[in-house]
């Protein structure tokens, strides 16, 4: 990839473009990166680039000929790729974009300074405006610098190894999974125990769900057009459940934290073989696992207060589990919500409990159903 730079302030790239990954990228010759003084193209006495705007207004303008001059002198007759005016009028810089960019063979980029560049040298030398962003800087250089990061990044061979860019935030369409390296608890904050535990496809799927909860939180207007597959969608609907459910905790000030989906599936299981006696489990299940909302939810405040152990690939959980008074586990088996609660005291945590039957179960399930709103510890078991 041949990139060249048109600037009146060269030395501001300079460091960039010889540190790390860019510099060695350029060392090894997989990037080349010319410098394109325009002042060098000035036909003015005094090498003047610029001039008062027609019209009136504050600052300079950058003229054109100095500009046309050095786009003529270096770009030949054969220069195929595109010619890009960094600005703040043009189409916002994305990943698509970039990606694009890094299909091109030579891509010539042009850094405005002042109030900008006179609009005849941009309708003669100019493909593309691009902008990094809605926000004004000083010169386009800093611009140029990212667009030319960015499109490095998607070079062969710039990056130590292909995948490096495989799984970044934008690339796959969502944001990026929390990354985590060594120690494996800094300072008492641990690493996530799925991480540790060795279990690529746990792995995989716990990457997976934190990019959906991240861009979903964060960007969910990607989602529209990210890649999903069955599975991230029927994630996402469980995500958005959560949404509710933590608005409600948080409005009543109970501290929390959702623990990973997988575990919330087997969450049910394992309450029911550490605390249901083998001959009733039949029966507890049809009460009490996804599916029978309004029973599984009376069952859900109940388990506040009793924890089994339960370690399936998490360490830290069971861990969690040895703990201080206060602390629980809040499960939601319709939604396959499974939450740590801290710093209440077992009523209380029955009482969120109730809260949550009252707020979200009692009004879609009961109702519906015709049963009469009696409270949610006087339900039937079907
Ligand atoms: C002070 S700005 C000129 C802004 C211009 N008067 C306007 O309002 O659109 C000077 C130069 O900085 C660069 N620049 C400023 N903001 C930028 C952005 N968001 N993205 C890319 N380049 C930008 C452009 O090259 C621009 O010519």
């Amino acid at each position: 990839m041949r990139i060249k730079v048109f600037t009146l302030f060269p030395d501001m790239l300079r460091p960039m473009l010889s540190q790390s990954i860019l510099g060695r990228a350029i060392a090894a010759g997989l990037l080349q990166v010319e410098l394109i003084d325009i002042r060098d193209y000035s036909t003015e006495k005094h090498r003047n680039t610029d001039d008062y705007p027609f019209g009136g207004g504050a600052g300079m303008v950058m003229a054109a000929q100095p500009i046309v001059d050095a786009f003529a002198a270096n770009l030949p007759e054969s220069w195929s790729g595109r010619r890009v005016y960094l600005s703040p009028r043009g189409r916002t810089l994305n990943q698509r974009i970039v990606e694009a960019l890094a299909k091109e063979d030579e891509l010539a980029l042009l850094c405005g300074h002042y109030e900008g560049v006179d609009q005849r040298a941009l309708d003669a030398v100019i493909d593309e405006e691009l902008s990094i962003g809605d926000y004004v800087l000083t010169g386009g250089e800093l611009g140029a610098l990212v667009v030319i990061d960015a499109v490095a990044r998607l070079v062969p061979g710039v990056l130590g190894s292909e995948e490096s860019s495989a799984d970044e935030s934008f690339t796959t369409g969502l944001l990026e999974y929390p990354q985590y390296t060594r120690p494996a608890d800094f300072r008492g904050r641990r690493v996530p125990g799925v991480l540790l535990g060795g279990n690529h496809a746990d792995i995989t799927a716990w990457r997976r769900e934190q990019s959906l909860a991240l861009t979903l939180e964060r960007r969910p207007e990607l989602l529209d057009a990210a890649p999903l597959d069955d599975g991230d969608r029927a994630t996402l609907a469980r995500l958005r459940r959560a949404g509710a459910v933590e608005a409600l905790l948080e409005g009543r000030g109970v501290a929390h934290e959702r623990l990973p989906m997988k575990l919330a599936d087997g969450w049910g299981k394992a309450w029911l073989n550490a605390f249901v006696p083998e001959a009733n489990r039949k029966a507890a299940k049809k009460q009490c696992l996804p599916g029978r909302r309004h029973v599984g939810a009376l069952w859900q405040a109940f388990t506040l207060g009793f924890i089994p152990e339960y370690s399936e690939g998490d360490e830290a959980l069971t861990r969690w589990m040895a703990r201080k008074p206060g602390d629980g586990l809040l499960y939601l088996p319709d939604d396959g919500l499974l939450y740590k609660v801290s710093g209440m005291d077992p009523d209380d945590l029955a009482g969120i409990g109730c809260a949550i039957l009252a707020d979200e179960v009692m009004t879609r399930t009961w109702m519906q159903t015709g049963r009469p709103q009696s409270g949610p510890f006087c339900c039937e078991a079907e």
